[in-house]
């Protein structure tokens, strides 16, 4: 069994995500805690419960965490809508589960603390929580196998010509997780994930199965909010990249890279940099960036999860 807790702003890919580990058998889903981003945290963490509900999974524990990053003001685009689901949310079945009394990082500690067997991190919203985590508790990386992060853009992002959004949320957390600490980190960047967006054929499959109906109700919005930004018309679902990575690792082909993360104000705010002059010295930090894939089986086999099989 693969053992994970996901970090989430829900979010409408991360909806996505969410059910995507919801449907895998290998997945021993311990926990999931929320992070303010594509909305406040009252609807992310709401969201986040009544996502698993929809998923049947309402046993799963469920923390909020920051409300707010680091050291900036709260900063944000309209991609999932006023409700974080693309307008959706009341539509969905309301969980009959409590919010966990524990903030998230105290629930990541103890879930951490109590697992005799190492815990794999998804992060799929902005880093404040992990970030907080790993300054607050730092006893308790010996119990993360790895931290699988969606954010970052090497070649530029999304958010802005240089950010992408996680990173630009809260640009200090992500530094302190992607270039000061030595968890280790597998970065899911927008570089690959905005080549396993997906169109009306496939979300038509999805949605002949209840849940997928659901899903993919939420994504009218979503998608034309990018058509708008980025000029795409299709779903580019990018936190279910970075679970489909952690649930097998090695389906994404990385490349170990140095990182640094732009913390200034200006137009680069945010922006991942590799540096790529010289190969990393030996102890050197470095992250496992995720720059390829066999985007065509990748995206087959979520949709065949979503689906409820496990082919
Ligand atoms: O840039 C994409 C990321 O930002 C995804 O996690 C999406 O949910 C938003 O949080
Ligand atoms: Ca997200």
């Amino acid at each position: 069994m693969r053992r994970l807790i996901i970090d989430t702003d829900p979010g409408v890919d991360d909806a996505f995500a969410i059910a995507l580990a919801c449907a895998s058998p290998e997945v021993d889903l311990l926990a999931v805690t929320t992070v303010a981003g594509n909305i406040g945290i009252e609807h992310t963490t709401r969201n986040a419960l009544n996502i698993l509900a929809l998923c049947g999974r309402e046993d799963v524990p469920v923390a909020a965490g920051a409300h707010r990053p680091f050291s900036r003001p709260v900063r944000g685009d309209d991609a999932h809508g006023n409700d974080g689901l693309g307008g959706h949310a009341y539509a969905i079945p309301a969980s009959t589960a409590v919010v966990d009394k524990r903030d998230a990082v105290t629930l990541l500690k103890d879930m951490l603390e109590a697992s005799d067997e190492p815990v794999t991190i998804v992060a799929i919203g902005p880093l404040t929580n992990i970030a907080l985590l790993l300054a607050a508790h730092p006893s308790v990386k010996a119990k993360i196998d790895r931290l699988v992060v969606m954010g970052g853009g090497i070649e530029g992002g999304n958010i802005t010509p240089s950010a992408e959004f996680n990173v630009w949320v809260d640009p200090e957390a992500a530094r302190r997780v992607l270039v000061e600490e030595d968890v280790p980190v597998t970065l899911v960047p927008v570089d690959i994930t905005m080549r396993c967006a997906v169109g009306d054929p496939w979300l038509n499959e999805l949605a002949t199965t209840p849940v997928g109906r659901e899903l993919v109700a939420m994504t009218p919005h979503y998608r034309a909010f990018y058509l708008e930004e980025v000029g795409r018309d299709d779903f580019v679902m990018h936190d279910a990249i970075a679970v489909a990575e952690a649930i097998e690792p090695g389906v994404l082909r990385t490349t170990q890279l140095r990182l640094e993360v732009d913390c200034t104000d200006g137009p680069g705010s945010g922006a991942t940099i590799a540096d790529r002059r010289k190969p990393a010295s030996p102890g050197e930090r470095v992250v496992d960036v995720a720059l390829d894939a066999d985007v065509e089986a990748l995206t087959g086999t979520i949709l065949s999860r979503l689906r409820g099989r496990s082919d």
